[in-house]
């Protein structure tokens, strides 16, 4: 018999005429190509409205992987890697093309085969095209498996992600789901476990005996630019707090898991998120600062006097043992001064201080800086004595950086583990229905209480660090943001 890994593989991506196809996907396809992790045999059907052929298709495709796999791109392994891409103009709101379109792959097909299908659609089009699938037969897992790759946004409140994953959960299983965060897969962030749980120096301080606080800042210099019409209505917390940034908040604060397996990882993370403690709508003024750049409201498709915020700060609070009474802060924002993220954890000071300080000149508490992007590396930021002094102290830095230490490596773009994690039905990096549930259970009362108008929306500069209440924020508890790996 056949086993489902020696079967060829169709990955069929709907939405192919779309910016992430011809941006990451196609790119990150081409780069599994060389490296040769693609499955031995494998075809690629793109489906979208456009009426393309075959040819026109892997000709946008080359120009889309010449511009965006850049100094990478081979045209000698392009020709080879071209004749497994196909094209079918396809309609995914009309049920009665589904028949064909099976027809069509089962075609190029010629026998049993696995089948990983990628909704990189717009997402009011996830329901449809499964139900659809569904009925028709494709999701089925008679000779082969079927996978279903699913983009952002999932959801946009709770009762729409429950409604989501009701209608996935009809037609799948959730082992045949894979929901995308493609920071889950950014090296830096797998880096976290590895960083956590294969070395034994981290975790025993890594609680609130210890920590004094966590900061976490997604930062961007860009503006919303052409995306107005989706910003507006979705904004920073839709955007980057109920997935990127909760799923960072979640591997910091996780307890190790027995196993690296998917089900271990997905239990831990999951268990994270219930411990963050719900904002009451009557705290929200003291848990969170909302703000908006100048200039975001003369954007193409925002709203006129649209309120949606392009920046925010959250305290969060996890209810356990090891985080009771350690802060969160986390921040995120558009047309900031820079692009970077970065996850920091604030020790605390010595209990005792024994030398001679200056006025004015306090102990300090240890630092780590794990920098996800852009110089992507590790910092652990500790006092030393300046030589030539009594005892004077002054802060060093010791510093790991993913290009000194593995410079001839390139990072792959995070599509490219997704992708091939999916293939290989590894769903760690992907985000099981249950955690998506309780972000959006913890982000849902933060989206009323900004929509209602409650808090006031700040205004900040372009290119400055977001609004100066944020700074008051954390001055209010006695503490700054600080950037360990970002150079002023
Ligand atoms: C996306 C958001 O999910 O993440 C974008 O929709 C944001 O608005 C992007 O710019 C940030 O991703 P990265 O990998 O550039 O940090």
């Amino acid at each position: 018999m056949t086993e489902p890994n020696d079967l060829p593989t169709t990955i069929v991506i709907f939405g192919a005429s779309g910016d992430l196809t011809a941006r990451k996907l196609v790119p990150a396809l081409y780069h599994l190509f060389g490296k040769e992790r693609l499955p031995e045999k494998f075809r690629v059907i793109g489906l979208s409205r456009t009426n393309w052929s075959d040819e026109t298709f892997r000709e946008k495709m080359r120009e889309a992987a010449q511009t965006f796999a850049g100094d990478q791109f081979d045209q000698d392994q392009w020709g080879p890697f071209s004749e497994h891409l196909h094209y079918f103009p396809f309609d995914m709101t009309e049920e009665s093309l589904y028949e064909d379109c099976l027809a069509h792959i089962c075609g190029l097909e010629d026998g049993p085969a696995n089948r990983l299908f990628y909704l990189a659609t717009a997402p009011q089009f996830f329901p449809i095209a499964v139900e659809y699938m569904g009925k028709h037969g494709m999701t089925a897992e008679k000779e082969g498996w079927r996978r279903v790759i699913i983009e952002k946004p999932f959801g946009s409140d709770l009762p729409s992600a429950l409604e989501l994953n009701r209608v996935l959960h009809e037609y799948l299983h959730e082992h045949q789901i894979y929901r995308i965060d493609h920071y889950l897969a950014k090296e830096t962030v797998q880096n976290l476990l590895v960083f956590r749980f294969g070395n034994a120096i981290f975790e025993p301080i890594w609680n609130r005996n210890y920590i004094d606080h966590v900061q976490i800042t997604a930062a961007e210099n860009v503006d919303v630019g052409h995306r107005g019409g989706y910003y507006d209505e979705s904004g920073v917390f839709r955007d980057m707090f109920q997935n990127h940034l909760l799923q960072l908040v979640s591997l910091v604060a996780m307890e190790a898991p027995a196993s690296f397996n998917a089900g271990a990882l997905r239990n831990e993370k999951f268990k994270a998120l219930a411990a963050v403690r719900e904002i009451p709508a009557e705290a929200m003024g003291e848990e969170i600062v909302v703000g908006q750049y100048e200039g975001y409201l003369e954007t193409d498709e925002v709203v006129e006097g649209s309120r949606t915020p392009t920046y925010a700060a959250v305290r969060f609070w996890l209810d356990n043992w090891r985080w009771q009474g350690v802060p969160f802060y986390v921040r995120s924002g558009k047309a900031l001064c820079d692009k970077t993220t970065e996850i920091l954890i604030k020790f605390k000071t010595p209990p005792h201080n024994m030398f001679p300080m200056g006025p004015g000149e306090p102990i300090r508490g240890n630092m780590l800086s794990i920098c996800v992007q852009p110089d992507e590396g590790i910092h652990l930021r500790f006092e030393a004595k300046v030589p030539d002094t009594p005892a004077k102290m002054r802060s060093v830095d010791m510093e790991f950086h993913y290009s000194d230490d593995f410079g001839d490596l390139v990072i792959p773009e995070a599509y490219e583990r997704l992708l091939l994690d999916a293939l290989n039905g590894d769903a760690s990096l992907f985000t099981r229905a249950d955690s998506i549930e309780e972000a959006w259970r913890i982000i849902d009362p933060i989206l009323q209480v900004c929509e209602a108008g409650l808090i006031p929306t700040a205004k900040y500069e372009k290119g400055s660090w977001g609004p100066k209440e944020a700074d008051k924020f954390l001055a209010r508890d006695g503490r700054r943001w600080q950037m360990g790996c970002w150079h002023e």
